[in-house]
């Protein structure tokens, strides 16, 4: 881990390497009023994962599945971008950051105006039938309140996202890894880093060469080990405080 100021370390960092990627989790959006999955008043809460959201729950149950993903759909398509989505679009037009790698499935980065993002779990703004695998817009087949949206063949439909159980799709995953291997700067926001593989991505990058740095208000596994920079805080307020202090891109790192 990083000696001195954290805050000017990462800026530093930021804006020598150049070549940064962002990987994102649900703490990034929480300012915008989705909660987090895991901790007090996560989704998991309300809605045991086991329960609510593997793939084998939704076979199973599509009905029971669906009242955990109504919620989700409900408070993704009321939820605006914040500070730090907008700061990360700031590092992108600064020429530091080159791309995302989120977690989330809420949009809210492409809402903000980030260019290079890969979803690793999906997204909420497409249904998939789970027996033809045709393709719906979410608004054309779901309403709040009502049951399970079903496909023309009568069929239920499922969000295109990654359930638990299920593998992560090819292409966002290579693509993810090859972010990984070939940054200089992996920055970490908003996530606990326990949902594999997704928590494997900051050590592909740390074993690649680049600098780890971490913005979260709570230390995760990754603090100790893998972080290099760890910056406590909200995600709005450390990327802003970040972007305050950057230097123009190419500034040499010591
Ligand atoms: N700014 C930054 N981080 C925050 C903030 C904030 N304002 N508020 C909370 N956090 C942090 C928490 O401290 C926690 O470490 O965000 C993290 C959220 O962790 P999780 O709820 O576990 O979310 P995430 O890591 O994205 O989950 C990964 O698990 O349930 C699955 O598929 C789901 O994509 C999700 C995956």
């Amino acid at each position: 881990m990083a000696r001195g100021d954290p805050f000017q370390e990462a800026a530093r960092l930021l804006a020598g390497r150049r070549n940064a990627v962002a990987l994102t989790g649900a703490g990034i959006s929480v300012e915008s009023g989705i909660p987090a999955f895991r901790g007090t008043h996560g989704l998991w809460e309300k809605f045991p994962p086991m329960e609510y959201a593997t793939i084998g729950a939704f076979m199973r149950q599509p009905e029971k599945a669906w009242r955990m993903l109504s919620e989700l759909l409900s408070l993704c398509g009321g939820a605006s971008p914040n500070a730090a989505h907008a700061g990360l679009v700031e590092l992108e037009s600064r020429g530091v950051l080159r791309a995302v790698i989120t977690q989330n499935v809420d949009g809210l980065h492409q809402a903000a105006g980030s260019r290079r993002v890969i979803e690793y779990h999906g997204n909420m703004k497409e249904l998939v039938c789970i027996s033809c695998w045709k393709h719906f817009p979410t608004r054309e087949r779901w309403k709040a309140g009502e049951d399970a949206p079903r496909c023309e063949c009568g069929e239920v439909l499922k969000p295109n996202i990654v359930l638990f159980g299920e593998p992560i799709p090819w292409i966002p995953q290579e693509r993810a890894e090859e972010e990984a291997r070939t940054c200089g700067v992996l920055l970490v926001i908003g996530t606990s880093a326990q949902v594999a593989p997704a928590c494997d991505i900051p050590r592909i990058a740390k074993e690649a060469g680049a600098a780890v740095v971490e913005i979260n208000p709570e230390e995760t596994m990754l603090t100790g080990s893998v972080t290099d920079v760890y910056l406590p805080g909200k995600a709005s307020e450390v990327v802003g405080r970040v972007l305050g202090i950057l230097p123009p891109a190419g500034t040499p790192e010591n």
